[in-house]
C-alpha cells in the first residue's frame, strides 16, 4: 500500500473510498523510481488543483499526487473547465516544492508536457507530439492538458500544484459536449492502454525529468520539446488575450520556454504567457 501514514492529519474530508486503479500494475512502473510517490486515489472531489493548492499551506509531502476518478469542476488553462469521464479520463495533480522564482518556473508546463510525450511514446504512442506552451496533441486533436498553478510558501519556496488531465478513451458523448476536437490513446483496434499503466509510466518519466528541471531550469529541454512539436517548422497564428495576432513559423523555444515565431521578414520574436493560444495558420 502507499505510505498514506507520511500525510499531516489534513484529510478529514477526504475518504479514499475503493482505489479504482489497479495497484500492481501502478507498483510495477514505480519499480525504478529511488522513492515511491505518495499517491492518493479518491472517487470524486471537485479538483485535484483546487484542493493541493488547499492543502498546501498545512503541509504536503514533496511528490504528493492526487488522482481522481471524477472531477466535478475540473479547471482548465485560461478560466476555461476540463470535461472528463469516470471510466475513461486520468485525472491527477503532483505536488512540487521548488527553490526557484516564479519567472524560472515559466517553463515547467512545457518541461511537463515534454516527459508526457515521452512516457506516452515509450508505452508505444508514438503518434503523440506536443503543442506549446503545454498540450498533447494527437492526429491534429488535443489528447491532453497540463495546468501549473503556484503558491509561496512561508519557507521562500514555490510550491507548484502540476494538474495533468488526459483523454485516455473518452466516450464519443462527451467528446461532442466540447467545443475542441479532441482526441484519446485508443488504438486502430479501440483498445486503450489500462489508467493505472498510463499513470505510473507518466510518474516514472516526470519524477525524474522534474528532478533535473528543479536542479537546472527549462533551458535543456528546449531543443528536445521541439523535436516533438506538433507546429515545428509551421506557419501559425498566435492569439493574444486582447484578441491581436502574431503570425510567423515555428522556429523554436527560448531558454524560459517562450515560443520564437520567425516573421516574414526574417526576424525572430519570442512570445511568452499562459494566456496565448496557439492556431496552424489557414492555408
Ligand atoms: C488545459 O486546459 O489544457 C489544462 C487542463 C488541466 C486539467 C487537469 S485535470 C487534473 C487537474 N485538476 C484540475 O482541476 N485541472 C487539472
Amino acid at each position: 500500500m502507499y505510505p498514506t501514514s507520511l500525510l499531516p492529519p489534513l484529510f478529514p474530508t477526504l475518504v479514499p473510498l475503493e482505489p479504482f486503479l489497479d495497484e500492481s500494475a501502478l507498483q510495477q512502473e514505480f519499480r525504478d523510481l529511488p522513492s515511491v510517490p505518495v499517491l492518493w486515489q479518491v472517487q470524486s472531489i471537485d479538483s485535484t488543483n483546487r484542493c493541493l493548492l488547499e492543502w498546501a499551506p498545512q503541509g504536503l509531502p514533496q511528490h504528493f499526487c492526487l488522482v481522481a476518478r471524477q472531477q466535478s469542476a475540473g479547471r482548465g488553462r485560461r478560466g476555461r473547465a476540463w470535461i472528463s469521464d469516470a471510466e475513461g479520463s486520468l485525472t491527477f495533480s503532483l505536488w512540487w516544492i521548488f527553490d526557484r522564482s516564479l519567472q524560472e518556473l515559466s517553463g515547467l508546463p512545457l518541461a511537463v508536457s515534454l516527459g508526457m510525450v515521452e512516457a506516452l511514446h515509450s508505452l508505444g504512442m508514438t503518434s503523440v507530439g506536443v503543442k506549446w506552451p503545454n498540450d498533447l496533441w494527437r492526429e491534429g486533436r488535443k489528447v491532453a492538458g497540463v495546468l501549473v498553478e503556484t503558491t509561496r510558501l512561508s519557507s521562500g519556496q514555490v510550491g507548484a500544484v502540476i494538474g495533468i488531465g488526459l483523454n485516455v478513451a473518452l466516450p464519443s458523448s462527451l467528446q461532442d459536449t466540447c467545443v475542441l476536437s479532441l482526441n484519446d490513446l485508443r488504438d486502430e483496434a479501440d483498445q486503450a492502454p489500462a489508467r493505472a499503466t498510463v499513470l505510473g509510466r507518466l510518474l516514472n518519466t516526470l519524477i525524474p525529468l522534474l528532478e533535473s528541471f528543479a536542479q537546472s531550469g527549462f533551458a535543456p529541454f528546449a531543443e528536445t520539446w521541439m523535436t516533438h512539436c506538433v507546429h515545428r517548422n509551421q506557419q501559425v497564428t498566435l492569439l493574444h488575450p486582447n484578441h491581436t495576432r502574431s503570425q510567423g513559423e515555428c522556429v523554436g523555444l527560448s531558454s524560459l520556454g517562450g515560443l520564437i515565431l520567425r516573421d516574414p521578414a526574417g526576424e525572430p520574436h519570442t512570445y511568452h504567457g499562459g494566456e496565448l493560444s496557439l492556431r496552424l495558420e489557414a492555408p
